[in-house]
């Protein structure tokens, strides 16, 4: 069966001491509270990921992920970070293609491919983002729009490099935007990507891929959400910046 995660997307908020706090309250919070099999991500600045490690070693259930990396090895190419950089200091999580990237960063769906290619390589989980804005949702084949983001990002891997990939759907109208998509919404999407997987890896494959929803998810919808059989749980942004929101964010996946 295909993993169940809640993964926190800080972005770029909190100081060091802020992420320390924010993290051991998580920590505790998800040990007294969460059962079950739902895996939990801290994808949080990258400057932190070395301290904050120390903060959920032995945690059963958690882990971290940055929020980028480099499509190249090493090299000239100030302010990046790599992927060999995040394996050395054993980070096993790095998101990939945020819309927030693609948006001011211009990254592109071929440069997304190598991305996912280099995280895979040093054996980093990639969270693939894909989803559409609001004028392609109201003006055209949206649905079509996320699954070439999929085809060409992530349809030049095998069966077996794919299932290593998490996908994220974030309809760019619903983050930060307090505008959630509706659990049909959700579903439609997912199903619809599932479906677009299948027809390349085939149905098991396709059954195997986690594929998280993302966009304004709180604590109030995320139950409703984590509902709909193909939405494996969330990637989440506001939300993740409080513990007790986070947490039962957690608890209704
Ligand atoms: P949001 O962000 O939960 O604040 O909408 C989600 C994301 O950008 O990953």
């Amino acid at each position: 069966m295909r993993k169940k995660i809640v993964a926190g997307n800080w972005k770029m908020n909190k100081t060091l001491d802020e992420a320390v706090a924010l993290t051991s309250e998580v920590v505790n919070m998800i040990k007294d509270e969460v059962s079950g099999e739902v895996e939990v991500i801290l994808c949080v600045p990258a400057l932190y990921l070395t301290t904050l490690k120390k903060h959920i070693e032995g945690v059963n259930r958690i882990s971290l992920g940055a929020q980028n990396c480099h499509e190249k090895t090493s090299g000239a190419y100030t302010g990046e970070i790599s992927a060999p950089m995040l394996k050395a200091i054993d980070i096993p999580n790095v998101i990939i293609g945020h819309s927030e990237r693609r948006q001011y960063f211009s990254e592109t769906n071929a440069q997304l491919a190598e991305k996912v290619n280099i995280a895979l390589e040093n054996g980093l989980t990639p969270i693939f983002c894909c989803g559409e804005s609001l004028d392609q949702r109201q003006n055209e084949d949206y649905i079509g729009f996320v699954k070439n983001q999929i085809t060409e990002s992530l349809f030049h891997l095998s069966a077996e490099q794919l299932t290593s990939v998490v996908i994220a759907y974030e309809p760019i109208w619903a983050i930060g935007t307090g505008l959630t998509a509706s659990a049909e919404q959700a579903q439609e999407m997912h199903a619809a990507l599932r479906a677009h997987l299948a027809e390349k890896y085939g149905k098991e494959v396709a059954d195997e891929i986690s594929i998280l929803y993302g966009g304004s998810v709180g604590a109030a919808n995320a139950a409703e959400l984590f509902a709909n059989p193909d939405v494996d749980g969330g990637l989440v942004g506001g939300a993740s910046l409080k513990s007790r929101d986070f947490t039962e964010i957690v608890k209704a996946r």
